[in-house]
């Protein structure tokens, strides 16, 4: 599965071109004007007044995170957002293979770079994304065998994890190691060259040997929604464990099906916590489109599924100890940030992630503030 890249918008700029060294009040000024238009706006389409919502990051009692594309830091109104409710970014794509070996023969850094040193520069924990995910790489390594496909994985690993030493608090190691229906583990390049869970324990023992002070977490999806993925998932790091791999975190990355029995998402999230490892709710969005044919159900339907089922899991991380509780990060901050809203299949009425299009608060805000809130 290839993904499309996404325009990264400017390279090597931290701030818009022209920006000197704006202070933050140039460039909050501009989101106001922004606001100010958006309320015109706002009352021209009669939309309910958002409840008021304290910032997360200053609500919750661990770090609230969200995907970021660098493009973004060159709009004031996401950078506005960012600053009031974030603590911490997560690359969606410019920290992964396929940008970084997007020519080749070389290694392309512009935006992570970028990224990185934004993140230095704001005070916000970087949380890097993704050193081997199955869905990248083969291209790239193709042609290579044995001992050179070896040489050539560890030496990625130590330059990508070694150029951010001391950037990122943490790495994705290894993303979605598990099969799509959740029986057994992925088959692909990676496996196929250096075994099953061969690359895995390689991954983390090369990235620790390249970053020894980063949390490196084992990512997957569906882990909640999938009982049968989420228990293979368990079993796989009691595996690697035990093979003594240096798996530091467990990442979760809930891109929730709003339509699963309650308290599966609490059920997974305990044994998740069992292992007694930092927990990373990681790409949280919660689409109230249904894949399946046939959706009869009412947008007040959906939208009160939604918010029981992300207060579930908001709910499910709190009650983890305080130690264990790495960050609750959203696979990006306004709806029109959702990669769910670049899909061929979004009708652009999807509403997934915490925010609305405008950057305002919603009930479901509330909701999880409300529910971070009770410390
Ligand atoms: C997605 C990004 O959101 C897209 O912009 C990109 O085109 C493809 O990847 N699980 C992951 C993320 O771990 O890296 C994926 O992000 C979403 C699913």
């Amino acid at each position: 599965m290839t993904h499309t890249p996404h325009p990264t918008g400017y390279a090597g700029h931290l701030l818009p071109r022209g920006e000197k060294d704006p202070s933050r009040r140039a460039l909050l000024a501009a989101p106001l004007a922004l606001g100010v238009l958006s309320a015109c706006d706002r009352f021209a389409t009669a939309q309910p007044a958002p409840p008021p919502v304290a910032p997360l990051r200053s609500i919750a009692p661990f770090p609230i995170g969200s995907a970021v594309m660098s493009g973004q830091f060159d709009d004031p109104a996401w950078v506005a957002l960012a600053r009031e409710q974030v603590s911490q970014l997560t690359p969606e794509w410019e920290m992964k293979m396929e940008y970084i070996l997007q020519s080749p023969g070389r290694m392309t850094f512009d935006a992570p770079d970028r990224i990185a040193a934004v993140c230095a520069a704001e005070g916000v924990r970087l949380h890097g994304h993704a050193l081997i995910w199955y869905s990248q790489g083969e291209q790239a390594f193709a042609g290579l065998e044995g001992r050179a496909f070896a040489a050539a994985f560890d030496r990625y690993i130590a330059e990508v994890a070694g150029r951010y030493r001391g950037k990122v608090i943490s790495w994705d190691v290894v993303n979605e190691p598990i099969a799509e229906d959740g029986n057994g583990l992925r088959d692909h390049h990676w496996s196929r060259a250096l075994g099953a869970d061969g690359y895995m324990i390689r991954a983390f023992e090369q990235a620790k040997a390249a970053d020894p002070d980063a949390i490196l977490f084992l990512n997957d999806y569906n882990l909640e929604n999938n009982p049968v993925k989420g228990a293979t998932f368990l079993r796989t790091v009691e595996r690697l464990l035990k093979a003594g791999a240096p798996i530091g975190g467990l990442g979760t990355q809930s891109h929730l099906d709003i339509e699963i029995p309650a308290g599966q998402i609490t059920a997974f999230m305990r044994e998740l916590g069992a292992f007694g490892l930092p927990v990373h709710v990681s790409e949280l969005d919660a689409s109230l489109r249904r894949e399946r044919r046939g959706d009869f159900r009412s947008r007040p339907q959906r939208l009160e599924q939604q918010q029981a089922r992300v207060v579930e899991l908001a709910e499910a991380f709190m009650a983890l100890p305080a130690a264990q509780r790495f960050a609750f990060t959203a696979w990006g901050l306004r709806d029109s940030d959702s990669w769910l809203r670049r899909d061929d299949k979004d009708d652009g009425k999807d509403q997934p992630l915490l925010f609305d299009d405008a950057g305002r608060a919603k009930p479901l805000t509330a909701a999880v503030a409300g529910v971070f809130g009770r410390g």
